[in-house]
């Protein structure tokens, strides 16, 4: 009887469910979105309960919506908005705080002053990252020094901490398996890169008991059931991976050099480095791209925070445009910027810059400036952006990139994508199945249970669906530059 793999990804907006068979196809599709709260400025928090039951209800309905039922479902593979960060009573099992997200500030200034305190080095050389509120720790010991009673429960052994596959895991199963996986290890700040082992230095500098952390697997391995109170027939979980490995896995670049980048909310682009970590001399960070059978794959990282989010921001923000697709056609309507530069600094800079507190620019108006100026301006600077992580990349790695796998939201925007292929002289691909983030879940939890037998056996489902060429007519370097200045300017506000 044919059976299918059930992916979860549970992203920053939404929780959605698909089901895949053996030939990769999506099957069935389930999404819901949750509630975002943000409770202060620059803070964003989830209800972790919330979290739960939309996930637990998009698997449900992606299983009716095939026609299938638990017995059909080989495999549960994870996958999931990475960083942020749940803690909860391991004998209630009740949340001690809201989950905070990834995107939260709220730690900053803690982490200014473990940078002041010359801490940037040995951090970088043991995580692979960078001393940012973006990672868990400094999370983790907001919760500890803020929730009354939390610090007295972790010293006594009584709260878990986990990152959303974490959480879910240990819903799905019932509260039987407190697991996590290396990818989603890896971006905690509390993981050492090399020793694939949690760090005591790093948990003495944030103070964290080592009690709270879950037990570090494999991305490709049965971790455990789901429970009979959830489906009627235990699912085994058998892939884990934060949701940017998960896609780079998807876009199978499973080579080394190859590189793949997200657009999404934010912008992730990932390059494969092999088995051993390069660590980045151009403010990128090293992080783990997967383990699969003991071998440990390495990525390279640039993230950028506001990507499609820029485009929201025209919708939401400034009402320009009515629904994010229309933002092509407005751009469309003016053949280029005309010097305008929209610097999306909106919760800071990440890679390569990192600025914490940098905030939004736009520079360039004149009385000629209309809203496609600005729709334009707002396109580019996502491409612009990428640009600048993608040369981090190429300086680290010491290759020139040919070649960029796209997935994400906005790749269905062609201007953008045509003028991304331009300004980085490299071709833009955009694969046929567009859902590479749940497929490498899929992927790693068919290949822990023998529902595909190899890497290989995977590599031919993954097709251009369409290319896109670079112009090399286009005067780049004076674009360029009024990027370059745009940043600068950004940055003096501050
Ligand atoms: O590091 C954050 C990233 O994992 C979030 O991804 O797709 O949920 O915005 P996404």
């Amino acid at each position: 009887m044919q059976k299918f793999i059930l992916a979860f990804d549970q992203g920053t907006t939404s929780s959605r469910a698909i089901i895949f068979d053996q030939k990769g196809a999506p099957v069935s599709v389930a999404q819901k979105e949750f509630t975002q709260h943000y409770p202060q400025p620059g803070w964003v928090e989830h209800d972790p309960n919330e979290i739960w039951s939309t996930q637990v209800g998009v698997a449900a309905e992606a299983i009716l919506k095939a026609g299938l039922q638990a017995k059909d479902i080989q495999a549960i593979g994870i996958t999931n908005q990475r960083e942020t960060t749940v803690l909860w009573d391991r004998q209630t099992g009740e949340v001690v705080y809201n989950a905070i997200v990834w995107q939260d500030r709220r730690t900053s200034e803690f982490c200014d002053q473990l940078k002041e305190q010359g801490l940037e080095e040995s951090i970088r050389e043991r995580t692979g990252l960078v001393i940012d509120a973006y990672f868990s720790a400094t999370k983790i010991r907001w919760v500890l020094e803020h929730v009354p009673g939390a610090r007295e429960k972790a010293e006594a052994g009584r709260l878990m901490f986990g990152t959303i596959d974490t959480w879910l895991i240990w819903k799905m199963t019932g509260g039987k398996e407190h697991v996590t996986d290396v990818t989603n290890a890896s971006r905690t700040l509390l993981y050492n890169i090399h020793t694939l082992a949690w760090d005591e230095e790093l948990l003495r500098i944030f103070d964290i008991p080592s009690s709270i952390l879950p037990e570090v697997k494999s991305s490709s391995e049965v971790v455990g059931h789901t429970a009979t109170s959830l489906f009627a027939t235990p699912i085994p979980i058998a892939g884990i991976a934060g949701d940017q490995q998960a896609a780079l896995f998807g876009q199978m670049c499973t080579k080394p050099g190859m590189v793949k980048n997200t657009y999404g909310t934010g912008c992730f682009m990932l390059m494969n480095i092999g088995d051993s970590p390069i660590i980045s001399k151009h403010r990128l960070v090293t992080t783990i791209a997967w383990k699969i059978n003991d071998q440990v794959h390495y990525a390279l990282e640039g993230s950028i925070f506001i990507a499609g989010a820029v485009v929201q921001w025209l919708r939401d923000g400034l009402g320009i445009i009515s629904s994010s697709a229309e933002v092509e056609q407005l751009a469309r309507k003016v053949a280029g910027s005309d010097g305008v530069y929209l610097v999306p600094a909106f919760v800071g800079m990440g890679a390569p810059h990192w600025e914490q507190h940098t905030r939004g620019t736009m520079v360039g108006m004149t009385r000629g400036t209309t809203s496609a100026h600005i729709a334009r301006a707002a396109l580019e600077s996502i491409a612009y952006q990428t640009y600048e992580v993608l040369k981090a990349m190429e300086a680290d790695a010491g290759i020139t990139i040919k070649e960029l796998r796209a997935d994400g939201g906005a790749t269905a925007n062609d201007l953008l994508m045509q003028f991304q292929a331009n300004i980085l002289g490299a071709h833009v691909v955009k694969p046929k199945v567009t859902e590479v983030t749940a497929i490498g879940a899929a992927y790693l939890a068919g290949l822990a249970t023998g529902y595909w037998n190899s890497i290989d056996d995977i590599q031919q489902q993954w097709n251009i669906d369409k290319s896109f060429e670079p112009d090399s007519s286009l005067a780049v370097d004076a674009l360029l530059k009024g990027w370059h200045q745009a940043v600068k300017a950004a940055k003096a506000w501050v």
